[in-house]
């Protein structure tokens, strides 16, 4: 998954239909790799009220809700949406950079908060994940995922003719064309790993746990190409984060 800022509202209007075409085939990533380690971070959700922002069209939300989650709440800047979502499903259009501004979610809680390959789309991303704590409930995480940086680097120093480290340190947004539609057009925001550590830190976050899921053995064998994929590009980073417990005060010493 590629996708990262820019005019982006205007770009998914069109880019979601093709996004969730890619990945509903056999050999796609999120298929293979991201959802199943998603789906394993996010453990048993029986009875636990979800946000997902930057839902996409809401299929990954439905099937929380399918598997016992209460209801839930999702919402993408695209608005296009599938019309089977079960009863608790609610799917909002709207921008996930101000959580609190959207006006379906005023004054609800949720156990989850997921941002599946959109965070990137946060105009202030501090700010979005503090907003979205404090819509997180007691003992809630929020479930984060981003594409390894080092990916955008290896794009970059290929087309470019860099090398790794002047693309992984450049500080110079650029625009690429989707995989999903390459008639349609992404700027993305360069960052590196201590970018998105001091924004979690920043945020007052701890990472619980983070992993960057691979293809198993099998799917390696069945889906080659994938497996070539991943030894250039690594894949993705899922973050479990939890808020700070707030310091205690001490008295001045
Ligand atoms: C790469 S897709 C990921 C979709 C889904 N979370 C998944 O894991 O399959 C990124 C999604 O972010 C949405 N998006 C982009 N900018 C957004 C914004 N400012 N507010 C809400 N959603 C946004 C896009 O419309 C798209 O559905």
């Amino acid at each position: 998954m590629a996708a990262e800022r820019g005019s982006s509202s205007q770009a998914w209007q069109e880019l979601t239909t093709d996004y969730e075409r890619a990945r509903a085939r056999d050999d796609s990533l999120d298929r293979l790799v991201e959802w199943p380690a998603q789906r394993e971070l996010l453990g048993d959700v029986t009875g636990r009220s979800i946000l997902d922002l930057g839902c996409g069209n809401g299929g990954k939300l439905a099937e929380l809700v399918r598997a016992g989650a209460a209801a839930s709440a999702g919402v993408d800047i695209a608005g296009k949406f599938i019309t089977s979502a079960p009863s608790g499903v609610d799917l909002i259009r709207g921008d996930l950079s101000h959580p609190e501004s959207v006006p379906e979610l005023q004054g609800r809680t949720f156990d989850r908060i997921l941002f599946l390959q959109s965070f990137g789309y946060a105009k202030d991303p501090v700010h979005t994940l503090r907003a979205a704590q404090t819509m997180l409930n007691q003992n809630g995480f929020i479930l984060l995922t981003r594409t390894q940086p080092i990916r955008y680097a290896v794009e970059q120093a290929e087309r470019n003719g860099t090398t790794l480290g002047e693309e992984y340190f450049s500080e110079a947004d650029y625009t690429y064309r989707s995989r999903w539609n390459e008639s349609i057009s992404l700027t993305k925001r360069a960052y590196t790993m201590s970018d998105l550590l001091n924004v979690f830190s920043a945020a007052r976050l701890w990472i619980e746990t983070v992993v960057e899921p691979q293809l198993d053995d099998e799917a390696a064998r069945r889906y080659p190409h994938k497996q070539a994929y991943l030894n250039k590009y690594l894949g993705i980073l899922i973050f479990k984060l939890r808020p700070l417990a707030p310091a205690e005060s001490k008295p001045p010493s």
